[in-house]
């Protein structure tokens, strides 16, 4: 099996969901409650047996299906220890290394910013961004313990000090993009390249972006895994 990922995109709120499949196993990454059907067909499919579903921080535009595919297949399910999400039977770390497969390491990598929480995942030169970097742009800062210093230290600090050529897999894409590399954002990020911390924060601080429509709903959901408390 080769070691892309596969994306599935859900379009009511443009999320980026995606399985890393190695030696019979899968790991899934921020998956959402209406296509739980649609994912376990995929798994289905390319015969692979669900070992772990990672949240790459407590969602506020949809609700995740972790826990009932954790129901539905034993999965483990793993999340950000800094997001609230008690129930997850592992509970993250910078620096932790998440198994599955034969040898397959997916390194957890925390980027507050976008939330205090908030962690990528890195496997196989393919980094899975969350909202803390997106195609041309990054997660808002404007809520849910969010803080645009910290997403400026992420990215710079963490993420743009990863080879060029890792691939850059976000949790959302507005406009049909679905992949790019650590190299480009680097360069072309109109958001962060380029930018000093301080121009950073003043931009990040005037979007006047309308708070998610599904927040009051996804949040408290979400710090359940999606299942009803
Ligand atoms: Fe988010």
């Amino acid at each position: 099996m080769h070691s892309l990922p596969i994306q599935l995109f859900d379009p009511e709120s443009s999320t980026y969901t995606y399985i890393l499949a190695a030696d019979g196993e899968a790991a899934l990454i921020d998956p959402v409650d209406q296509h739980c059907e649609r994912d376990l067909a995929h798994l289905e499919r390319l015969g692979l047996r669900l070992a772990c579903i990672l949240e790459t921080h407590n969602h506020a535009d949809h609700v995740t299906s972790a826990g009932r595919l954790c129901q539905l297949t034993g999965a483990r399910t793993a999340a950000p220890s800094g997001c609230g999400i008690a129930p997850a039977d592992v509970q993250l770390n910078h620096g932790d290394t998440l198994r599955f497969g034969r040898d397959e390491e997916i390194q957890v990598i925390h980027t507050p910013g976008h939330t205090a929480g908030s962690m990528c995942y890195l496997w196989r030169g393919n980094l899975f961004s969350g909202d803390t970097l997106l195609i041309d742009g990054c997660g808002r800062t404007d809520f849910q313990s969010g803080s645009a210093e910290a997403l400026y230290r992420s990215v710079t600090e963490r993420l743009f000090s990863l080879p060029d050529e890792t691939l850059l897999w976000p949790a959302h894409d507005y406009k049909s993009r679905s992949v790019s590399t650590i190299g480009w954002e680097k360069r072309h990020n109109s958001r962060l390249s380029g930018r000093s911390l301080d121009d950073f924060v003043e931009l990040m601080n005037n979007l006047k972006l309308p708070p998610p429509r599904l927040m009051d709903v996804a949040v408290p959901a979400n710090r359940n895994l999606g299942l009803p408390h």
